[in-house]
């Protein structure tokens, strides 16, 4: 029977909570985001036996699509992932069957009737009816007026969205009030994929999972948070796009303040949506609006021959920003994100404290080599993991010399199985109906309250332009209050 020689790969994805079977109704369902992230992740849930086959997919666009063009373009954004790649062949066979396609033109006045007719013949309270909009936030409102007059915002509806939520505050608000039309808030999920990540979530068990952190993350202890976003890629085809958007609110706006919020955020007392969510949330309203001296904008070499304009859009962005709360006063945390960069990792780096007094110096000297605080890396992409940077006495006899030692934990080989891509982990949620890992609209609307003023600033400055391939443009930020940026990977006191 085909059916039991259905891949499950129980051995190499991890097992999971059961995930209720629903409707997923993705708008725009043929464009890049649905066949490069959400249907290879449902494929993956698939395959795990999370998403059975007892779930429906609409694919819903403007041109009609075969269901034979749909998997060649889906399939080499899934099949690499996969070990037992014949057998997959079989699954995604399966899989596609569990897809409607579905042409209709979303500014038409009743397009969505034949779409009704199918979500609604199997329409319970328990079956959650998912609508994902892959589409550009223009066309949100005429989404969600579709689906309004087809009678498909149900109690068990949701609405999955993504960035750009507006390019400022203003233009946020007004987006997200056109989606509270329809839905309430519970039924809202805005997508932050870097919240689905592994390690971003193991972030937060990192720290409210264990007490040794606890008692010295603070400003008592940390000296310094450094938080690095870097992309070896450039804008690409996403040219025009990018221009008007630029790595402030690409980037800093959604990715980097969230994991900032991970990082000083207040335990919350109950890991639920609405408990983390208000702890980040006082983050942000705890961020001192940004002031002259605290930013430096770059932009790669070749950027302008690329987007085929004189712009100075940043490619690159580095910060000072200070969190006025009794935790976090007086800590910097310097945050920096750019593309072309000579790395691609996205890396937290926690700096302790020096130690208040040196046993070992030399007649009241401290050797300055082996003056070297501690360090927590937490690394979040490639090569997830955390690294504590100690300070041991080197073996052997000739005296007590220090040097740094580290203590590794990495991902990949304390779990053997793959880590699932965000999406994944995000889609199901959406499902289970938790909304812990995604974005509420009082954050969103905090975020932007922090980005507008720097955006302004970045208009009346010119980037400064760096080399692709390098860590950014060099620059004062950090020398002036004495410190420097921990690279990836980079050699830094021993690390590798
Ligand atoms: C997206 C940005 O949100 O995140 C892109 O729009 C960026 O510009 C991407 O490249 C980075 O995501 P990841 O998961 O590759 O780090």
């Amino acid at each position: 029977m085909i059916e039991e020689k259905k891949l499950r790969e129980s051995e190499t994805l991890p097992l999971s909570a059961s995930v209720p079977a629903s409707d997923y109704v993705i708008i725009g369902g043929t464009g890049d985001l649905s066949i490069r992230k959400i249907f290879p992740a449902l494929f993956l849930r698939y395959l795990a036996g999370q998403v059975t086959d007892d779930f429906r997919f609409f694919v819903v666009g403007r041109r009609k699509i075969s269901a034979e063009d749909f998997r060649a373009k889906l399939e080499p954004h899934c099949l690499p992932n996969i070990k037992s790649k014949g057998d997959a062949a079989i699954s995604m066979s399966l899989f596609i069957d569990l897809i409607s396609f579905i042409e209709l033109d979303i500014n038409k006045p009743n397009a969505m009737e034949k779409l009704a007719s199918l979500v609604l013949a199997k329409a319970n309270q328990d079956r959650p009816v998912i609508f994902y909009l892959s589409i550009a936030s223009s066309l949100f409102s005429a989404a969600c007026q579709r689906i309004s007059e087809a009678n498909l915002a149900l109690p068990q509806s949701r609405l999955v969205v993504e960035k750009p939520l507006g390019h400022d505050r203003i233009s946020s608000q007004a987006i997200n009030d056109e989606l509270l039309k329809v839905f309430n808030e519970t039924q809202i999920y805005r997508i932050d994929h870097y919240l689905g990540k592994e390690t971003v979530q193991n972030l937060m068990a990192l720290r409210f999972a264990n007490v040794i952190f606890e008692a010295l993350w603070n400003n008592g202890h940390i000296d310094n948070v450094q938080i690095t976003v870097s992309e070896t890629v450039g804008v690409g085809s996403r040219s025009q796009y990018y221009d008007q958007y630029g790595a402030v609110r690409d980037m800093v706006q959604n990715h980097l303040l969230q994991l900032l919020c991970l990082v000083a955020m207040e335990p919350p007392a109950r890991f639920n949506a609405d408990q983390v969510r208000n702890e980040k949330l006082r983050v942000l309203q705890a961020l001192r609006p940004i002031a002259q001296g605290n930013f430096v904008f770059g932009q790669y070499q070749d950027y302008t021959s690329e987007v085929a304009a004189q712009s100075h859009t940043e490619t690159y962005v580095a910060l000072r920003v200070w969190l006025d709360n009794w935790r976090w006063a007086g800590v910097p945390f310097y945050i920096r994100t750019g593309k072309k960069m000579k790395t691609r990792a996205s890396e937290i780096v926690i700096t302790f404290k020096k130690r208040p007094h040196d046993i070992f110096a030399k007649n009241g000297v401290t050797d300055s080599s082996q003056d070297i605080p501690n360090r927590l890396i937490i690394r979040v992409q490639p090569d997830e993991g955390l690294r504590l940077l100690l300070t041991s006495k080197e073996p052997g006899p000739g005296g007590m010399r220090l040097f740094p030692s580290e203590l590794n934990l990495d991902f990949h080989e304390t779990f053997s199985e793959r880590l699932p891509d965000a999406y994944e982990r995000l889609l199901m949620d959406v499902a289970r109906g938790n909304q812990t890992l995604f974005m509420r609209v009082d954050e969103v609307l905090a975020a932007w309250e922090f980005i507008d003023p720097l955006v302004k600033m970045r208009a009346d400055s010119i980037p400064i332009l760096y080399r692709a391939g390098t860590m950014g443009p060099s620059d004062e930020l950090l020398s002036k209050d004495g410190r420097f940026w921990i690279d990836p990977k980079d050699e830094v006191h021993g690390f590798s």
